[in-house]
C-alpha cells in the first residue's frame, strides 16, 4: 500500500453469528448433536462492503446512530475482530481506547496497569516509568490512588485513567470510541487540548463520537455510518449537518435515498 496511508480498508464486511436457541446449554448442544441438528443462528451484518483509505495525519470523525457498525469497524481496525470479507491494512503503531477501562486488570494498581499498557504498546520500562507520573497527573487521581487496585476506582477515575493511558502512548494511530465523554468539564477541556496536540503532531486519529461538536472541532474528515454502510465521507461540517437533519427529521436526506 502507498507510504502515505495509515489505514487501508478494502471491501470490508464484518458479520456476527448469534444463536437463536433459547437456552445455550451443554445439554442442548449434546442433544442437538445426537439428533444431528444444527444450532439455529442468525447472521448480523454489522459492516457491509466498506472501502476507505485514511492518510497519515488525518483526524477522522465517525458519526452514526446506535447499531450503525461504528464500534465493530473500530474493533476490526484494532485487530480485535477479523473481517468476514475484505481486509484492513494498518501501517503504524496503534493505541486504542475502545471502551473505557477495557484492557485494565481490575486487581492491579493503576501504576501496574499503566506498565502493562505501555509494554503492550511496545514501550520500554524506562519510557514507561518516565510517563507514569504524567499519566497519573493527567488523570487527576486523588492522592495515593495510583497504587490502589483499579477496582477500587470510581467510574470517573477509571474513565480518566483509561483516556490518559491511551493518549500518552504516542501512537502513530489512535482509535477512540466515545472516549472523550470521560470526566467533568475541566477534564474534557484538558482531553481536547491533548487531542489537539496529537493532531498537531500529525498522528492519525479515528474518533467515534456522539458529541458532534467534537467532530467539527477536531476532525478534518468525517464519515457517516448507517446500517453497516458508509453513507457519506467528506467535510465534517457538511456530514454533521446532514446527520443532524437526519436525526431531526428521522429519515435520510433525499440525496441519500438510494441507500
Ligand atoms: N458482540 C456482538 N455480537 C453480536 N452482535 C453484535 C455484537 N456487537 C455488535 N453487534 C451488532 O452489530 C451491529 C453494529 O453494532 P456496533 O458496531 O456496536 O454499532 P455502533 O457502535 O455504531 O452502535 C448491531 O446490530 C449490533 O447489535
Ligand atoms: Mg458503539
Amino acid at each position: 500500500m502507498p507510504e502515505d496511508l495509515a489505514i487501508r480498508i478494502e471491501d470490508l464486511s464484518i458479520s456476527y453469528k448469534v444463536s437463536l436457541e433459547a437456552k445455550r446449554t451443554l445439554k442442548n448442544a449434546v442433544m442437538r448433536a445426537s439428533l444431528k441438528q444444527k444450532e439455529r443462528t442468525r447472521t448480523i451484518e454489522a459492516v457491509k462492503h466498506l472501502t476507505l483509505d485514511i492518510p497519515h495525519g488525518s483526524v477522522v470523525g465517525i458519526v452514526g446512530s446506535n447499531g450503525a457498525g461504528k464500534s465493530t469497524l473500530m474493533r476490526c481496525i484494532a485487530g480485535i475482530l477479523s473481517p468476514t470479507e475484505g481486509r484492513v491494512i494498518v501501517n503504524g503503531k496503534i493505541s486504542t481506547l475502545l471502551a473505557l477501562g477495557v484492557g485494565f486488570n481490575p486487581a492491579l494498581s493503576g501504576r501496574d496497569n499503566i506498565i502493562l499498557g505501555g509494554l503492550a504498546s511496545g514501550l520500554t520500562m524506562e519510557q514507561i516509568s518516565s510517563k507514569t507520573d504524567e499519566i497519573a497527573d493527567f488523570a487527576a487521581l486523588p492522592d495515593g490512588f495510583i497504587d490502589l487496585p483499579v477496582r477500587t476506582y470510581s467510574s470517573g477515575m477509571y474513565g480518566r485513567l483509561s483516556f490518559a493511558v491511551a493518549v500518552s502512548m504516542t501512537p502513530d494511530i489512535l482509535l477512540l470510541d466515545e472516549a472523550l465523554s470521560a470526566g467533568d468539564a475541566a477534564f474534557k477541556e484538558k482531553s481536547f487540548e491533548r487531542m489537539r496536540q496529537l493532531c498537531a503532531e500529525a498522528r492519525t486519529i479515528l474518533i467515534v463520537s456522539h458529541a458532534l461538536a467534537t467532530v467539527t472541532d477536531l476532525c478534518d474528515t468525517a464519515i457517516w455510518m448507517h446500517k453497516g454502510q458508509m453513507l457519506a465521507h467528506g467535510k465534517p461540517e457538511e456530514i454533521v449537518d446532514d446527520y443532524l437533519k437526519f436525526l431531526n427529521v428521522g429519515s435520510l436526506p433525499s440525496s441519500y435515498e438510494d441507500m
